[in-house]
């Protein structure tokens, strides 16, 4: 058996970010990157998870608006986050056919532009292994839910097995250069735990994806 727990690196070194040229082609390829495995499960996956969103809702990291499809009529308020101009342009040109509760947000997950305890439902869906500061994600996030609110997630995250996470570590600098930033090799429901939140995830496959991406967590975290 290969489901190992090995130790998650926390710290991260600091790294460059990629260049803005490099972002823009990455928001030009980014649905066809993903077409196959959003075809063969991860768009029941989002529509599964957004089943549970309601009231005012704050995405983190939209990208290119491939959730926006599945919110729920019980969502009163969309407030898609994203701070790269490719993927806010895509975005915007994806939502007026899809949506007059939405608005498209500049800004990061770091510092999200809405008030204390203002926001029923905070959504994440491959969107924490990209920010820079997770744990200052997180704080932000926990800042803006309600009591009571919760965080539905998708995110890739780091293997459980020890051959597939000493991959991902292996892989992880070409792999960020690659992905527009993203960290294959993240904790990210550590991370949360470690931030206060209570989580209860399970680990799924994202089927159509390569192998350094592996597992996927989906699921809830609320604040304890
Ligand atoms: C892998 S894409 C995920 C896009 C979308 N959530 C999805 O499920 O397809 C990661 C997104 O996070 C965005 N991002 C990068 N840095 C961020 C930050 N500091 N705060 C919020 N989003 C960030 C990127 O621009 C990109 O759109």
């Amino acid at each position: 058996m290969t489901d190992i727990v090995s130790t998650p690196p926390i710290v991260e070194a600091p790294v460059k970010p990629p260049s803005a040229a490099w972002l823009r082609l990455f928001a030009l390829v980014y649905d066809p990157f993903l077409w196959l495995g959003e075809i063969v499960g991860m768009r029941r996956r989002r529509r599964a998870l957004l089943a549970d969103a309601y009231g005012r809702v704050v995405e983190i990291g939209s990208g290119t608006g491939l959730n926006v499809a599945h919110y729920p009529e019980a969502v009163t308020e969309l407030l898609l986050t994203e701070p790269e101009p490719g993927m806010r342009k895509k975005l915007s040109r994806r939502l007026p056919r899809i949506s007059c509760l939405a608005g498209v947000v500049d800004a990061q997950a770091e510092q999200l532009p809405f008030a204390d305890e203002s926001v029923d439902t905070v959504v994440s869906t491959l969107a924490l292994c990209t920010v820079n500061d997770p744990e200052r994600a997180l704080r932000e996030i926990a800042r803006v839910l309600r009591p009571g609110g919760q965080l539905l997630f998708i995110e890739h995250v780091r293997s459980r097995s020890r051959l597939l996470a000493a991959f991902q570590d292996r892989l992880a600098d070409p792999w960020r250069h690659f992905a527009g930033g993203c960290r294959c090799n993240r904790d990210t429901v550590g991370r949360m735990r470690a931030c206060g939140f209570s989580v209860a995830a399970r680990d799924v496959v994202w089927h159509g994806m390569p192998t350094i991406v592996h597992p996927l967590a989906m699921g809830r975290a609320t604040r304890s």
